[in-house]
């Protein structure tokens, strides 16, 4: 039986799933460290972020040390984890993250990565392999769901592609870890939703002392 196609990122109060777009290349280089504008992008991040970052599965899969909290924000980022048979990025998203991701990439799935760059397929230990496809996203979706087999297909990110995937009408239901922070600019997540289309069901809101987790399911209207 096929699975779902959802998303789950974390997004401030205002809308945002991203500081300001900053140039990537070297975007972690010790030389950049002192640049304000990477300064700032880190510190609005690790804000977005604060949540996520204390959790023992997401330490342990980032190999960021051991040890970390277990609570219900642990048990929701290791399903999110365990439910995923195959992910879908965007390439900028692909793009920081080969930078930050250990060598042991922490989807352990296929991974189609959007892009119009041709490059062949790029494995990494632990079971991570990334697939650079050309011709869109829905060929991006059918590889994954093959790859996924009865798991489901996660949409990793970023705004632009989750949000192609929402007008296209290709995403049963999506998650959101609403931090408690303001960025009054950067990348939105719902800019240029196509409204008309979409219509919503929320199915779980669960805060936490870190965040509120939001649920729906998406329907056509
Ligand atoms: N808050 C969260 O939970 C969360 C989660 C994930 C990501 N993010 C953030 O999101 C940001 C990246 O998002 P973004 O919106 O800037 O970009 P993105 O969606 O990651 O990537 C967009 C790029 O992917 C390629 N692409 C997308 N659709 C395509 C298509 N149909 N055909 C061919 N290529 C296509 C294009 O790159 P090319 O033309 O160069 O190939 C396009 O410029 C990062 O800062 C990341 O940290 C946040």
């Amino acid at each position: 039986m096929a699975g779902k196609v959802f998303f789950s990122v974390s997004m401030s109060l205002d809308g945002f799933i991203a500081p300001e777009s900053v140039p990537v290349e070297g975007f972690f280089a010790p030389e950049k460290q002192d640049d304000p504008q990477v300064q700032r992008w880190m510190a609005q991040w690790m804000e977005l972020q604060q949540w996520i970052f204390p959790q023992r599965f997401f330490r342990e899969n980032l190999k960021l040390g051991e040890g970390g909290e277990e609570g219900r924000d642990n048990d929701i980022v290791r399903e999110t984890f365990e439910r995923t048979g195959a992910s879908v990025m965007g390439k900028r998203m692909f793009d920081l993250g080969q930078q930050a991701w250990p060598e042991e990439a922490p989807f352990h799935t296929p991974v189609f990565v959007v892009t119009h760059e041709k490059r062949d397929p790029w494995e990494r230990p632990g079971g991570t392999t990334f697939h650079f496809v050309n011709d869109g996203i829905e060929p991006a979706l059918d590889q994954a769901r093959e790859a996924a087999g009865d798991r489901d297909v996660r949409i990793a990110g970023g705004g632009a592609t989750i949000l192609e995937y929402v007008n296209a009408g290709l995403i049963d239901e999506f998650s959101i870890a609403l931090s408690p922070v303001l960025f009054g600019s950067g990348i939105r997540l719902f800019e240029g939703v196509d409204a008309g289309r979409v219509a919503l069901e929320q199915v779980r809101a669960e805060p936490t002392q870190r965040v509120t987790h939001l649920t729906y399911t998406v329907h056509e209207r």
